[in-house]
């Protein structure tokens, strides 16, 4: 099974992409100009993006719930790179004013240059490598795009091992972002301090892109980004998406921290724990796994 390839598949420096993800849309990225204002949402898949998503959305539209409820997240936080239903997110992008809120999957290589240029705000999201991974193996189950992916958790375990996985290997993904964790236009957020203190996580969110929200939008924003009011509000849970099956596995699916324990074997456990203490830990961050 680690030699699984998905239908349409194809390699950009080691990173499997699907081929809705199209070399032309990345090369129009690398030069697309990006303002002061603008926010890129970076992480990889399974993290939480979802998440972070539509917290960044409400920070940036005064918690307006009633229209996060009523317009669908990719029309208002485009994910850049993907083409869905013909269109790609940096065209759907394109047809909104200023300051532009916005999705990446893909590595940082992409976006040098305005990494660099220091004017947009880039919010990275992290979650530890071992639930991403369980999410991941579920969202290979239920997405038609990925092939109805049949393999066992063992099966994707390989495919991660040998980097063949969508986005390439978690770690080396997280290698290109984090380089850039401290320049003064980027914030990390991780998944694992958005379920235990969420107030705070808007403010900091808040305090980055200069916000100012009163106490009781606060209230109303963590109330919102509750797991069971995302899973049943259909513009964020993506029951839409006629490619995820989700009698399989619904896109949100447990959100919770510390369900690798019912997958991952001591072995698969001490690989992850290598990788985490000799690539991210040097780098300055710590997750929490429970
Ligand atoms: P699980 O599969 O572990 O449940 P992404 O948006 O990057 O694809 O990440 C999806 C993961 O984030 C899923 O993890 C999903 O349940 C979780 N998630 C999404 N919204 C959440 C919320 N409000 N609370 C907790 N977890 C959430």
């Amino acid at each position: 099974m680690a030699d699984y390839r998905f239908p349409g598949e194809w390699i950009k420096d080691d990173m499997v992409l699907q081929e809705n993800i199209t070399s032309e849309i990345i090369s129009r990225l690398e030069s697309f100009d990006m303002i002061q204002g603008d926010v890129l949402v970076a992480t990889y898949p399974k993290t939480g993006t979802t998440w972070l998503q539509e917290l960044v959305w409400l920070v940036c539209n005064n918690g307006d719930t009633n229209k996060s409820r009523s317009v669908n997240l990719n029309a208002r936080i485009p994910y850049l790179e993907c083409n869905i239903g013909g269109e790609s997110g940096l065209e759907i992008l394109q047809r909104k004013s200023p300051p532009h809120l916005m999705m990446t999957h893909l590595r940082s290589d992409t976006f040098r240059t305005q990494i660099e240029a220091g004017k947009v705000n880039i919010i990275i999201g992290i979650r530890n490598p071992k639930d991403t991974l369980v999410s991941f193996y579920h969202f290979y189950r239920m997405n038609r795009n990925l092939g109805n992916f049949k393999g066992s958790w063992d099966d994707f375990f390989e495919l991660h091992k040998t980097k063949h996985i969508l986005c390439g290997d978690y770690f080396q993904w997280y290698s290109s972002w984090l380089q850039y964790k401290d320049k003064p236009n980027v914030l990390l957020v991780k998944y694992e301090d958005m379920h235990s203190r969420m107030p705070d996580i808007i403010k900091d969110v808040s305090n980055f892109l200069g916000k100012d929200l009163p106490q009781n939008i606060i209230d109303d924003i963590v109330r919102h980004l509750s797991f069971d009011n995302m899973s049943t509000n259909n513009m964020v849970n993506r029951s839409i998406m006629t490619t995820f099956d989700n009698k399989i596995s619904p896109f949100l699916r447990k959100g919770k921290i510390g369900d690798w324990n019912n997958y991952f074997s001591k072995e698969q456990s001490d690989i992850i724990d290598k990788s985490y203490k000799t690539i991210i830990e040097p780098l300055g961050v710590t997750l929490s796994f429970e």
